[in-house]
């Protein structure tokens, strides 16, 4: 009787969901892809001043943070840490969460391979995943995490996640709806698994869409189309529309959420102001939370409220009507990866219809070549905010870039807010900041460097030193873990420890291109499950104490505020894995890292070369490798 109540009940869930509605993030915009005006709260929403966290944040952190104890537990004690009895000390610790460990998680921007060795990471992390709680193994650190950000590929991966109920890599690569990456973003997904849809008929239902935003009055720019192709392969919905009414907001609204049963994610882009060109390394950083949008930088420091994006503000006051659906979620990710727009129109596929050139093409008329990676934010929310005279407050559009064309190319900026206190960060790099796409450290550079201006742009944020990219390469830093800024109290405010991940050859040559936009499955995976080994080393087989360390570096704030002492292993840990000052800053030679393990298995196409020869792996298709010629441009601006 219970069980036939219950495989009816979970029937009519499966059949409400293929219908439709079955809410994830919700797909709750009042009209689709057009932001809409609606009815306003009692309250009207405003601009608030950027001086603490939100008073939703900090209810929500009061669950949060209760919530990542039980999964701190078991990873920790799961992991060897000698007789430290990691388990009583979070139980212990518990009772003033502000003494926890406070862990945050950053996916860095490159395409899709950030997205792909991103999600590796995540793999690793994730509890659910097959295997992941076994002894040594570092599953439950995302369930531990309070924040996740991402910026372009990355937040593609984290939005991925977030936009589809908090799922799984390892659902994402089953789903035949999401992540199908051999056809590329600009011929449109499978139409065997999209019912009706073929590349002429894709193109149009997205013209459509950013056709019935303009129509309603705002601004479009190539990040609309771009946002809403991206929503094709990133939000399952069930519709075969690509989820035109999920909004980021919603995110909000999921009970898991709101219990504080997940971490919180974050987007990041960058601002850049009329007539600029070039993104200025003291640019305004905005990330986009799911309550929130605005910036803690001095430039603008006030966040407007995300839901009512779209709507008229002045001075931060809404005087007028509400509107809603602005926040649509693959524009959001589209912002943040907006550098990629440029290479809607710019590549030529055989295997595109001629229309859909044509409508790429009259895309193009309307727009200059300088703005083709602009997101207009429409009304501006921070018109005239603070009755400031800076050209933030005094435009009418607010213009967004990709949040790595600053050089920060690891969204750490919400995550070192002084309010945030976080206390480490698991950074994973996956820039393509050398000659055959690896990181070299730029972007912590970057931070680091912002992080000076202390009068200026910093802010209060504090980063750990880290050294010149050459010395990341002389000295290997980039090419296995890395913590920094292992002893806390040497600074002047709250500083996370990082711990760098940068992407390097453990199983895959997953140095492809930031442009190649289409992978075959097999592809797609190895370099899934390289990432999966950048985090665990390999299954340890690189150090088999790398588990410990990883729990070292968790506890380290943590046990510093109590006034605890690390067991002898986290000593040998740090001087491991603790960048110790050493500098060498010579030029290096070009850096050629060798596969470290053997490679994962015979799917992959791509790395043809055997291990040792790094190379370009990249093969690429036809349509990647058209756009190599674009790619180094924009690869020059990126910084990666
Ligand atoms: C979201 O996922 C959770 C956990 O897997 C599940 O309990 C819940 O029913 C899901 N919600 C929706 C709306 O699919
Ligand atoms: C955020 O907080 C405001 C004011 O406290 C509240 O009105 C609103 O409902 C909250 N938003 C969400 C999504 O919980
Ligand atoms: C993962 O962690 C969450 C939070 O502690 C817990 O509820 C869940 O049961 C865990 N899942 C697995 C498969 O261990
Ligand atoms: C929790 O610990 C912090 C310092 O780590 C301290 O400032 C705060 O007063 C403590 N809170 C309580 C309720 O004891
Ligand atoms: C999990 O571990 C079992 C036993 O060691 C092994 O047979 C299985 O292949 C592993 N699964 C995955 C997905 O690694
Ligand atoms: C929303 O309301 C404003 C006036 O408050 C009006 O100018 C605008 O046209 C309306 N937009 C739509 C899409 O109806
Ligand atoms: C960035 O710095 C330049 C000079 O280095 C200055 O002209 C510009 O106003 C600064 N931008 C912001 C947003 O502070
Ligand atoms: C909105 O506020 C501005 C000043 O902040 C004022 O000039 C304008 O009249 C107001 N509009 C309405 C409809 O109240
Ligand atoms: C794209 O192809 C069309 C013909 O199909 C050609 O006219 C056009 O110049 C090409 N554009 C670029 C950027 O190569
Ligand atoms: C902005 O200017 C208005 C009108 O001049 C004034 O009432 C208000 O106090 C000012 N607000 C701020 C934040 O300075
Ligand atoms: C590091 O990367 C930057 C681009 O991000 C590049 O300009 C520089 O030449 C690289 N240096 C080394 C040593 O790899
Ligand atoms: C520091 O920041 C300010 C404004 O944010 C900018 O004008 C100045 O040029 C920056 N200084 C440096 C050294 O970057």
């Amino acid at each position: 009787m219970k069980i036939s109540l219950v495989l009816l009940t979970s029937l009519a869930l499966a059949h409400a969901a293929s219908v439709d509605v079955f809410p994830r993030a919700l797909p709750n915009a009042p009209d689709g892809y057009t932001p809409a005006n609606t009815t306003c709260p009692a309250v009207k929403p405003k601009v608030r001043s950027a001086n603490t966290l939100s008073r939703n944040e900090t209810i929500w952190l009061k669950k949060r943070r209760k919530e990542t104890v039980d999964p701190m537990k078991e990873l920790l004690g799961r992991l060897d840490l000698g007789p430290f009895d990691a388990k009583s000390y979070i139980d212990k610790t518990a009772k003033n969460v502000t003494n926890l460990p406070n862990i945050g998680f950053a996916a860095s921007g490159g395409g899709y391979r950030a997205m792909l060795n991103g999600a590796g990471v995540i793999k690793a992390f994730d509890n659910r995943t097959a295997n992941a709680t076994s002894k040594g193994q570092l599953g439950g650190l995302l369930q531990s995490s309070t924040y996740v950000a991402g910026l372009s590929g990355g937040g593609w991966l984290v939005g991925s996640i977030f936009v589809n109920n908090f799922t799984t890599i390892s659902d994402l690569q089953k789903d035949k709806r999401v992540w199908d990456l051999q056809r590329s973003i600009l011929e449109g997904p499978n139409s065997k698994q999209f019912q009706f849809l073929s590349s002429v008929s894709y193109w149009e239902n997205i013209d459509k869409s950013v056709k019935g935003k303009k129509n309603a009055g705002f601004d479009v720019t190539l990040t609309d189309y771009w946002g809403r192709a991206l929503s094709y392969q990133l939000v399952n919905s069930s519709k075969d529309d690509g989820g035109p009414s999920y909004t980021w907001s919603s995110i909000a609204l999921g009970d898991e959420f709101k219990n504080g049963e997940m971490p919180m994610p974050l987007l990041v882009a960058d601002g850049r102001r009329p007539g600029e060109l070039l993104v200025g390394k003291n640019s305004t950083v905005y990330e986009f939370n799911p309550w929130e949008f605005g910036s803690w930088d001095p430039t603008i420091a006030g966040f407007a409220p995300l839901e009512f994006l779209g709507s008229k503000f002045d001075n931060g006051i809404m005087n007028d009507t509400c509107v809603r659906g602005f926040d649509n979620a693959g524009f959001l990710m589209g912002t943040s990866s907006s550098l990629f727009n440029q290479l809607l129109p710019r590549l030529n596929s055989t295997s595109m219809p001629d229309i859909v050139k044509q409508i790429l093409e009259d895309i193009l008329k309307d727009l200059s070549k300088d703005d083709q990676d602009i997101a207009a934010y429409a009304p501006n929310p921070f018109y005239n905010y603070r009755n400031s005279t800076a050209t933030y407050a005094t435009t009418n559009e607010l213009d967004l870039v990709d949040g790595g064309e600053d050089g920060q190319n690891i969204p750490l900026h919400p995550l070192i807010q002084p309010e945030r206190h976080v206390d480490v960060i698991f950074a994973v790099d996956s820039s393509a900041d050398t000659e055959h796409s690896w990181p070299n450290g730029t972007s912590l550079v970057q931070t680091y460097e912002r992080s000076l201006n202390k009068t200026g742009i910093a802010n209060g944020t504090v980063f750990p030193t880290v050294p010149d990219v050459n010395t990341f390469v002389n000295l290997g830093l980039n090419n296995r873990p890395t913590f920094f800024g292992c002893n806390g109290s040497n600074f002047t405010g709250p500083t996370p420890l990082v711990v760098y991940l940068p992407n390097a050859p453990y199983t895959a040559e997953s140095n492809t291109s930031t442009f190649q936009l289409s992978y075959e499955d097999s592809e797609r995976d190895n370099l899934i499950t390289n990432g999966l080994n950048v985090a665990t080393m390999g299954n340890s087989s690189l150090d088999s104490q790398w588990p410990s360390c990883v729990g070292c570096a968790i506890l380290q704030r943590s046990t510093t505020r109590t006034g605890t002492p690390l067991p002898d292993i986290c000593r040998r840990c740090f001087a491991k894995y603790c960048w110790n000052g050493t500098v060498d800053s010579h030029p290096p030679k070009p850096y050629q890292p060798s596969m470290k393990l053997g490679s994962a298995g015979s799917g992959n196409s791509v790395s043809t070369s055997s291990g040792g020869a790094a190379g370009a792996a990249s093969t690429g298709s036809d349509l990647a490798s058209s756009a190599t010629a674009f790619a180094g441009a924009a690869t020059s601006i990126l910084g990666g």
